[in-house]
């Protein structure tokens, strides 16, 4: 674990203890998942008891204290993109990478996710791989995408131009735990 840059990223928010679910996403999402001693680390820049982060860190989905792949495939399964193949897609791409959502490939690659609406409804199906939503999604083009990616290109799927759109994460402040 780079312990400096985790530093970096709590400075960045000045050590506030009110930002510690931003810290947490932003480590996670340097990191890759938060492994025990980031958040050891995290409780003692922000002066919090270790346990409170802990708590944190294992209520909301959003976070893993698992490796996770180098890809990160999301694949929503909300209302709209389920009516319009979400099933068929997650299906698809669990078919490609040869691991069921919730997993990650053994080579460390990819991680498979199903996750609930991603707010971006007139895109449906849509994707999120690696924080760049993929709208309007067919079999064929996760297909290409995986395949692409396994490759190391970067390229685009011309049929599919990814629509970008600021996709958070939603977190429920009102949801977290009481401290202690
Ligand atoms: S249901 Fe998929 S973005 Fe809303």
């Amino acid at each position: 674990m780079n312990a400096q840059r985790v530093i970096e990223i709590i400075q960045g928010y000045d050590g506030d203890p009110t930002a510690s679910l931003a810290i947490l996403q932003d480590v996670q999402r340097e990191l890759k998942y938060l492994p025990r001693e980031a958040l050891e680390l995290i409780a003692q820049q922000l002066d919090m008891p270790v346990g409170y982060v802990y708590r944190l860190a294992t209520f909301f989905k959003v976070f893993s204290l698992q490796p996770k792949g180098e890809h990160i495939c999301k694949i929503c399964l909300g209302t709209a993109c389920h009516v319009k193949g979400g099933p068929l897609i997650l299906e698809t791409m669990e078919r490609e990478l040869g691991v069921k959502a919730g997993n990650t490939t053994a080579d460390g690659k990819f991680s498979v996710e199903g996750v609930r609406c991603l707010g971006a409804c007139a895109l449906a199906p849509i994707i999120v791989i690696d924080d760049e939503p993929l709208g309007q999604m067919t079999p064929d083009a996760v297909v290409t995408r995986v395949r692409q990616l396994r490759a190391g290109e970067v390229v685009k799927i011309p049929a599919q131009m990814p629509v970008k759109v600021a996709v958070r994460e939603a977190v429920d402040l009102s949801a977290v735990p009481p401290k202690g």
